[in-house]
């Protein structure tokens, strides 16, 4: 197999989709998938398509699994063998992954949820055993479901706190905005519709036209204005500083996720080890 997805739930089948979309080849992707429910699903969903519960041989393994999955994932695919990691986990660093597969190069990604549609945005990392080619391989393959930026793993925790966890954020959004719409008389559906194509348009014009928010904000506040009036509202609630805390509390789970992650792997480890270990806790060489 050129690519096996492990964990087939909404990210791996977005992936899968993504591919597929861009015309990629059946033949040479697999999914290995824990829930027998699921597997029927993605065999409907995507027909030809070898859907396992078992792991294959690959060149590539891609690691779909919550991130509390991704030990054992990794171990069942490591016994089979593949050459490349790219995971996609919350929080599971390269180090933790490297304890399971030892020198196999990793690429950690973070992507986000409008990767469904093909609008997402995914920064990755390079791991210690992982190059260029390495990142190009992860690149070809998250392209496939939006654009790719690559960054060095520290800044991952920054990457999840405005990216990864962004769009909840705009969701957040949305809700209050469409709540204030019906408390001024708007009916509902109508709030909505405006609230999801304003929103629409303003990230269209964001993306499409280059310019900076806070030129295209100017733009449309004009002097003694509606929207100077609400601007003047969301800077006395101190809206900037909201943002600033919201986003460092992200970026600060993100960071003790991974910790917690990289502990409880190596206690795993350390379990493994006194009781004669199976598997190689210091990371087979490959
Ligand atoms: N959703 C997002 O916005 C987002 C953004 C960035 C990154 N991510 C990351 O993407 C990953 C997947 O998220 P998701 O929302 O797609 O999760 P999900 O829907 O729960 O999918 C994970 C799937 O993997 C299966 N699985 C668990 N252990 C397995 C194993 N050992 N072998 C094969 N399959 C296994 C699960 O089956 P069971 O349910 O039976 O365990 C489940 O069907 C997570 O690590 C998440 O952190 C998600």
């Amino acid at each position: 197999m050129e690519l096996l997805f492990l964990g087939g739930g909404r990210m791996g089948a977005a992936l899968i989709a993504g591919l597929i979309g861009q015309g990629h080849p059946l033949e040479p992707l697999a999914v290995v998938e824990h829930d027998p429910a699921r597997r029927s699903e993605l065999a409907s969903l995507f027909p030809g398509l070898r859907v396992e519960s078992d792991p294959l041989q690959a060149e590539t393994v891609v690691v779909c699994t919550k991130p509390g999955d991704v030990a054992d994932a990794l171990s069942a695919a490591f016994d089979v063998g593949f050459d490349l990691v790219v995971s996609i986990a919350a929080g599971v660093t390269t180090k933790t992954i490297e304890s399971t597969v030892g020198a196999v190069p990793v690429v950690r990604a973070m992507p986000n949820t409008p990767a469904v549609l093909g609008a997402g945005v995914t920064a990755i990392a390079a791991g210690s055993h992982a190059d260029a080619e390495h990142l190009d391989v992860a690149e070809a393959l998250l392209c496939s479901v939006g654009t790719v930026v690559r960054v060095e793993e520290s800044l991952l925790d920054a990457v999840t706190a405005v990216s990864g966890s962004g769009p909840a954020y705009v969701y957040l959004l949305a809700e209050h905005l469409t709540a204030a719409g019906v408390e001024l008389g708007l009916p509902p559906d109508l709030a909505e519709a405006l609230v999801g194509q304003t929103l629409l348009g303003a990230s269209r014009m964001l993306v499409e036209t280059a310019e900076p928010a806070a030129t295209l904000r100017a733009a449309v506040t004009s002097r003694g204005g509606t929207t100077e009036a609400a601007i003047a509202a969301f800077d006395d609630g101190r809206f900037d500083a909201l943002i600033h805390t919201a986003v460092s509390a992200a970026a600060r789970r993100s960071a003790e996720l991974g910790t917690e992650l990289e502990q409880r792997t190596s206690v795993g480890e350390g379990d493994r080890d006194a009781a004669g270990g199976a598997a190689d806790a210091s990371g087979p060489e490959r």
